[in-house]
């Protein structure tokens, strides 16, 4: 499965999924990195590992619509079948949400539905919560919201502060991102209405 991610930033999680992809038994093939940021770290990563890569400065296009455009033209030029968003820092419209229906993933630093948007440790922290976590899921139109792939939970410790408790979760997510995406290229996640039913585990 040709797969294209798009990243705005450091790209710790493009890292996780360019290392399991670099295993010949991983069913996915990372074809092209598309950063919105010139200059992110995440396109260093990209180039180390010998993958093709795109800068689209959204603040270059008249709009969203337009942005969008580029997007899409540069995702079809180079075979992309499934959008993977790690890290990117852009809304998406509803248009382009729907284009790719199914064929988009994101990761979340959140255990979803609870702490949507942005400052998730913090926001977990001030909440109380024990555990907290991260989530892979299909992309909906809605912010942080679609189908859930696969989570991990971890604990809230005494003395955690955000960025304790966001480097425990940054972990988590490096292990269920590549396990997410061997799901969806191997087609064991299958999207049934609001949920996805993982093959082989549908009691
Ligand atoms: C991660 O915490 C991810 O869950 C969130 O943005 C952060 C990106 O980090 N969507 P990185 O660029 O993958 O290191």
């Amino acid at each position: 499965l040709k797969v294209g991610v798009l990243v705005s930033g450091r790209g710790s999680n493009l890292q996780a999924l360019l290392d399991a992809c670099g295993d010949a038994s991983h069913p996915a093939e990372i074809v092209m990195v598309l950063s919105n940021v010139p200059g992110a770290y995440a396109l260093e990563r990209a180039a180390k590992a010998g993958v093709a890569t795109v800068t689209l400065d959204h603040k270059q296009y008249d709009g969203r619509e337009a942005f969008e455009a580029a997007l899409n033209e540069a995702l079809d030029a180079a075979g992309v079948e499934l959008v993977c968003l790690a890290g990117f820092m852009r809304l998406l419209t509803a248009g382009f949400v729907e284009r790719w229906r199914d064929r988009m993933i994101n990761i979340h630093p959140s255990l979803l539905p609870s702490f949507k948007g942005l400052h998730t440790h913090e926001r977990a922290l001030a909440a109380g919560v024990r555990f907290h976590g991260c989530t892979v899921h299909y992309v909906r139109a809605d912010m942080d919201a679609g189908p859930i792939i696969v989570q991990a939970a971890v604990p809230v410790l005494p003395g955690d502060d955000a960025d304790a408790l966001g480097a425990r979760v940054l972990e988590a997510e490096h292990r269920i991102y590549p396990l997410a995406l061997r799901l969806v290229a191997e087609g064991k996640a299958r999207v049934d209405g609001e949920r996805v039913v993982i093959a082989g585990a549908e009691a």
